[in-house]
């Protein structure tokens, strides 16, 4: 009897109309788009702009046009996951606004807060669920509005981020499709490399934490960069050898959009060339959780059933790890 697995069914995004070119961060900070382009690959963000919008003014859109495209009711949705790192209040959780607002009124829904890795943690608790038999539709939102915790004072950081939000829907799959493996990590120890220190319960919002701009991402970027380009690099290779993919056997890597640079060096580790590699941080930067699903949503048109995809992503926390999905859907066949 074949497992019943786990499998992406559909997939949709939305990102804010505004865009944060790097010519217009050289107005704000003493940096150039040479070096960005070329430290980063990055050449403008998105930035949600206006009073009262947080992370589900994002997210309601996207999975409002998710259930539409695949046709599911809203009342038909058992779970709804949101990882972000910047949720619209400290609580409740993100998820249950978003769930709200779209009209889940059957799905229970929380939040996962894991960084860059918050995604890849989704969809693989989606998944347990699914296998488990106890849900059948599932939606994981992966959604960031970065802007709203960095500092446009700080040229390390302000030139990485941006906003954006996707969804997928999760359904079993019995032909062999859907989530075959996965490995993930943390880390706590890397915590003090990149954090925010403010506004959680240790350091509650006071004049002088504000003051000190401690409520903004703090990132020591030289010493993430080296976490994230060895551990990228090694996930993603330990679920190939597992799983015995060689390059040849695998369709696409879907990167957590970090740093080109990073996304380079685990594509060569596993012998990937450039076609097999999903990247868009050029037009978006890093959305924390909203880059893969930014690049499934964008590449779909092009994936086949039974393709082979490795997902991976490095983030603070530490967090890291790496999917093996088989692509459960002709893209070609639906309209985006
Ligand atoms: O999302 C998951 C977690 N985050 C990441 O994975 C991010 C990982 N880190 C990075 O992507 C990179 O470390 C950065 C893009 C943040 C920085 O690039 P880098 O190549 O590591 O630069 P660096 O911090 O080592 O700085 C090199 C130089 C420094 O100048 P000096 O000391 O050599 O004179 C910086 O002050 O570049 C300078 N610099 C800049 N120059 C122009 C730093 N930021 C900028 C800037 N524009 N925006």
């Amino acid at each position: 009897m074949t497992k019943t697995r786990a499998a992406i069914t559909g997939v949709n995004t939305w990102v804010p109309e505004y865009r944060l070119t790097n010519a217009e961060l050289e107005t704000m900070v003493d940096t150039n788009d040479e070096w960005i382009q070329t430290r980063t690959g990055i050449q403008e963000r998105r930035i949600l702009k206006g009073k009262d919008k947080g992370t589900s003014t994002m997210a309601v859109p996207a999975v409002n046009g998710l259930l539409e495209k695949t046709g599911i009711k809203p009342e038909d949705i058992d779970l709804l996951i949101c990882a972000t790192v910047t949720p619209d209040m400290q609580f409740p959780a993100t998820a249950n606004i978003i769930s709200n607002k779209c009209g889940l009124v059957n799905a229970f829904s929380f939040d996962i807060n894991a960084a860059c890795s918050g995604f890849i943690d989704a969809v693989t608790t989606a998944a347990m669920y699914i296998e488990s038999g106890r849900y059948k539709k599932v939606v994981v939102v992966g959604a960031d509005k970065m802007s709203s915790i960095i500092d446009y004072t700080d040229r390390q950081t302000c030139i990485i981020f941006g906003d954006a939000a996707g969804a997928v829907l999760m359904e079993p799959n019995d032909e062999g499709n859907g989530l075959i493996d996965h490995q993930l990590h943390t880390d706590g120890a890397g915590a003090v490399h990149l954090h925010q220190k403010a506004g959680g319960s240790m350091r509650p919002a006071t004049h002088e934490t504000v003051d000190a701009r401690e409520h903004y991402v703090y990132q020591e970027g030289a010493a993430v960069f080296k976490f994230a380009v060895t551990n990228m690099a090694d996930v993603s290779e330990v679920i190939m050898k597992r799983n015995n993919l060689t390059a040849d056997d695998i369709a696409y890597l879907v990167p957590h959009q970090a740093n080109k640079r990073i996304i380079d060096a685990t594509a060569n580790r596993m012998g990937l060339s450039e076609e097999k590699v999903m990247l868009n941080i050029m037009k978006y930067g890093n959305t924390t959780n909203g880059t893969i699903p930014l690049c499934l949503h964008e590449w779909e048109p092009k994936l086949k059933k039974g393709d082979n995809l490795i997902l991976s992503a490095f983030g603070g926390g530490f967090t890291w790890g790496a999917l093996y999905i088989k692509w459960a859907y002709d893209g070609s066949t639906i309209s985006s």
